[in-house]
């Protein structure tokens, strides 16, 4: 059979000529594996191939009649792929080609502030239909593409990480449209006052000094600034812009409020802020495994909202090691080490709650796709009567080990 030619792009097919007589089985082989959709035969010079059955004679004359005039025939190859892309890789690269495109839109939004000129709403709300819809497919995927930053590119991809995290949220919540946009944009331009921030400050791998802290600090206010006068910004997006370094324990900044008036948005706001800053992968240190950054955070005295943090964890299904559970299967359960890191969450479940009572600890993986088992939320192990939280959790643990 002689091939004239290839369909679809030459990078997709192994030979290095257009043209030529398949003579062998392996150059048959290259064809048929390779991801090109079709090839053209020429008949003048080669074999044909088995033509299709006519439906009618007359099909038939007008089908010998076409390959007197058409010597060169496209061949569809059998619908069968070189190889299949998994569902996870499609979702990879997907979220790869958005953060790319959010890259560069963000980088531009930004600049616009600091100019001084008027936001782009269209610019901004393109940004923000792009996201919401990813995390409508799988904020997963986008979450992990978020996480590699360079220093180029650190400001503009965290705060699409925050606006994602924060989308979770709000879905989670079951907040209607409007809100749930309010508070994406929230993540998106929460940090917008950095850009007044010199480069070699905000890239600074080591301990800042009390002069660059202090320029550091001055961004909520600045940023709530050029959000003010560019106009048009939700009241929700200007608050969480402002106070998002606040903590509960009132020694945040700029103002060192305390937990009462810091509102819902701001909490969620310096939840996602920290854990995507902790496990962003930059060239200067590892990140942490999310577990292991839900981890430190819950430890953390006064500075999150547990309630706030629980919430997130529910969403993404992502929890601290050894916290208390309720399921949705009537059992409380312990969160696991999760190892190696996986989207699904490793719990034990020991705790019949309708019976009130311990039953055998049993390891169950509680998948990410709110099919099956589900984590309702994250329990106060004193309101359980679990008052010495750290016996149970080692005898219910080491149960499991035995
Ligand atoms: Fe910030
Ligand atoms: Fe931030």
């Amino acid at each position: 059979m002689y091939v004239a030619g290839f369909g679809g792009s030459w990078f997709e097919h192994p030979f290095w000529r257009p043209k030529f007589m398949i003579e062998n089985k392996r150059d048959l082989d290259k064809v048929t594996h390779s991801s090109v959709p079709y090839v053209l035969i020429d008949e003048t010079l080669g074999a044909s191939v088995e033509p299709e059955p006519a439906a009618c004679e007359a099909d038939a004359d007008i089908a010998a009649q076409e390959q007197r005039e058409h010597p060169l025939r496209r061949v569809r190859k059998a619908r069968r792929p070189a190889f299949q892309m998994t569902k996870e890789a499609i979702a990879h690269r997907r979220a790869s080609q958005l953060v790319n495109r959010t890259k560069q839109q963000m980088r531009r939004i930004f600049t616009d502030l600091q100019m001084g000129w008027a936001l782009d709403r269209a610019d901004v709300d393109g940004v923000l239909d792009n996201i919401v819809q990813s995390v409508g497919e799988d904020a997963h995927a986008l979450l992990n593409v978020l996480r590699i930053k360079t220093k180029d590119d650190y400001t503009f991809l965290h705060s699409a990480a925050v606006c994602t995290l924060m989308l979770c949220v709000a879905r989670h919540r079951g907040m209607d449209e409007a809100e749930t946009r309010d508070l994406g944009l929230a993540g998106l331009l929460h940090d917008v006052g950095k850009i007044g921030i010199p480069d070699e400050v905000l890239n600074k791998p080591a301990r800042l000094t009390d002069p660059e802290f202090s320029i550091v600090k001055n961004h909520p206010e600045h940023g709530h600034k050029l959000l003010a006068s560019a106009g048009d910004i939700a009241a929700t997006a200007l608050d969480v812009c402002l106070h998002h370094h606040e903590k509960i324990d009132g020694t945040g900044y700029p103002f060192g409020l305390s937990a009462e008036n810091i509102s819902f948005a701001a909490r969620l706001g310096a939840v996602c802020d920290i854990f995507d800053a902790l496990t962003s992968q930059r060239a200067y240190k590892d990140a942490w495994s999310p577990q292991q950054a839900l981890t430190k955070m819950w430890a953390w005295e006064g500075h999150l909202d547990h309630a706030v943090m629980a919430e997130l964890m529910v969403a993404l299904n992502l929890f601290a090691e050894g916290l208390l559970v309720k399921l949705s299967n009537d059992r409380l359960a312990i969160t696991l080490h999760n190892d190696p890191p996986g989207k699904a969450a490793p719990v034990v479940q020991f705790f019949a709650v309708e019976a009130e009572e311990m039953v055998a600890p049993q390891k169950i993986i509680i998948p990410n796709d709110g099919k099956g088992v589900r984590v309702l939320s994250v329990e106060e192990p004193g309101e359980w009567g679990f008052d010495d939280w750290d016996a149970v959790h080692s005898r219910v643990v080491d149960a499991l080990g035995a």
